[in-house]
């Protein structure tokens, strides 16, 4: 049995839907601080059976205990976290706490129940302004907000742990920018509020949620002014996540850390009619000034996850938008 804590989270229910579909059993562990049950009915749907779902906090050491006492877990894919880089600046003990403290509780709990094969969503946050693109694993770690420093810190608190026990199997994974939704459209991205982020901020643009988008700078040094990012297909990023777990589940007894990305850039504007076409909906958008704390552009190289996991992106921007769209049109309100 495979443990998702923030198994109802964006991320962890594609990858539920993925490792159910190759053979795996999970249980989702969520407190649902930034998502809905109704998200786990839906999952339920895709897969054909009922999916076990435990509320609860991973800072709780009785909520974990009382979990890996009901379940035998054999591995632990750790999603659980808050994830606004603005919000992260504002509320930083809220950060470290619920993202390396809640992390420190869940690997005490492990240790106790001797489970001792994690899989960790990092992010490609920890590396802050590169040097250069595509980033390497062994670039400059030196994260720019609180967030990127809650991965930062949990990424050397494994490192650390797995140097002192050496049974423990490790895989942290930093990924770039997930976007897209399981081809159902029965489940995607459903942020609360004033979207951070891109692509959700797009399709409700397209599906009359918003006027327009502003596309965040357009003096960049880029072909066209906008930032570039390494989207990536949340479908992908699942399939890397079952990649990672078959890794872990051979008790390699080491810690691999791997970027999840298609080692491609694109820009806003890229995406933006990339969209439009998947779409057919005109996005207005109008250029303002940078986001503080803004880099022009990254993209990751995804050479090391092919090595060692065998695992690489394989869906285009074009699949991107196209299945955010499927998602987000049948379901205009998210979850709600
Ligand atoms: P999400 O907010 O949709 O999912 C996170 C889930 O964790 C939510 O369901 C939330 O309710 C739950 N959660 C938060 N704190 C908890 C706690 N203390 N106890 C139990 N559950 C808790 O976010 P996501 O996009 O699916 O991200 C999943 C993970 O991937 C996070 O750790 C995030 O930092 C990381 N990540 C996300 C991105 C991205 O752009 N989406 C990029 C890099 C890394
Ligand atoms: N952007 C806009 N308008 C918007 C939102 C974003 O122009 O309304 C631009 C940004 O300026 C940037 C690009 O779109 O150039 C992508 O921005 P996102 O906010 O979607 O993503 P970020 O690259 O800033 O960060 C995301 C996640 C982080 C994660 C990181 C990893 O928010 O949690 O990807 O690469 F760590």
């Amino acid at each position: 049995m495979i443990l998702l804590t923030g198994g109802a989270g964006y991320i962890a229910l594609h990858t539920a839907a993925v490792l159910i579909e190759t053979g795996h059993d999970v249980v989702l562990f969520d407190n649902f601080c930034n998502s809905k049950p109704l998200a786990v009915e839906r999952l339920a749907a895709i897969v054909g059976r009922p999916v076990p779902c435990v509320q609860g906090d991973v800072r709780s050491r009785t909520d974990l205990d009382g979990l890996f006492d009901q379940y035998s877990i054999d591995a632990v894919i750790h999603f659980a976290g808050l994830k606004a880089v603005g919000e992260s600046a504002a509320e930083p003990l809220r950060y470290y706490d619920n993202n390396v403290g809640g992390s420190l509780v869940l690997l005490e709990a492990m240790q106790q129940a001797e489970v001792r094969r994690i899989v960790f969503s990092s992010s490609a946050c920890v590396y802050g302004e590169p040097d250069a693109s595509p980033i390497p694993e062994s670039a400059a770690l030196r994260p720019a907000n609180v967030y990127g420093r809650t991965k930062l810190m949990v990424e050397e608190i494994l490192r650390d742990l797995q140097l002192a026990a050496p049974g423990w199997s490790v895989a942290l994974l930093r990924y770039f920018n997930p976007v897209g939704a399981h081809p159902s459209g029965l489940i995607g991205e459903d942020p609360n509020g004033v979207p951070n982020n891109l692509m959700p901020f797009v399709t409700q643009v397209a599906v009359g949620r918003r006027p327009q988008l502003q596309v965040f700078g357009g003096d960049y040094p880029t072909p066209d002014g906008s930032g570039v990012r390494d989207y990536i297909h949340v479908m992908d990023l699942a399939d890397g996540h079952r990649a990672a777990l078959d890794w872990a589940l051979r008790d390699p007894r080491e810690v691999l850390t791997a970027n999840l990305g298609t080692g491609q850039g694109y820009s806003v504007l890229d995406l933006v009619r990339s969209f439009e076409q998947a779409s057919g909906r005109a996005i207005p958008y109008r250029i303002v000034a940078r986001r503080a704390g803004d880099v022009a552009a990254y993209w990751g190289d995804p050479l090391l996850a092919r090595q060692r996991l065998g695992w690489t992106a394989r869906r285009t921007l074009e699949d991107m938008c196209r299945d955010s769209w499927n998602w987000q049109s049948r379901n205009p309100q998210g979850f709600a």
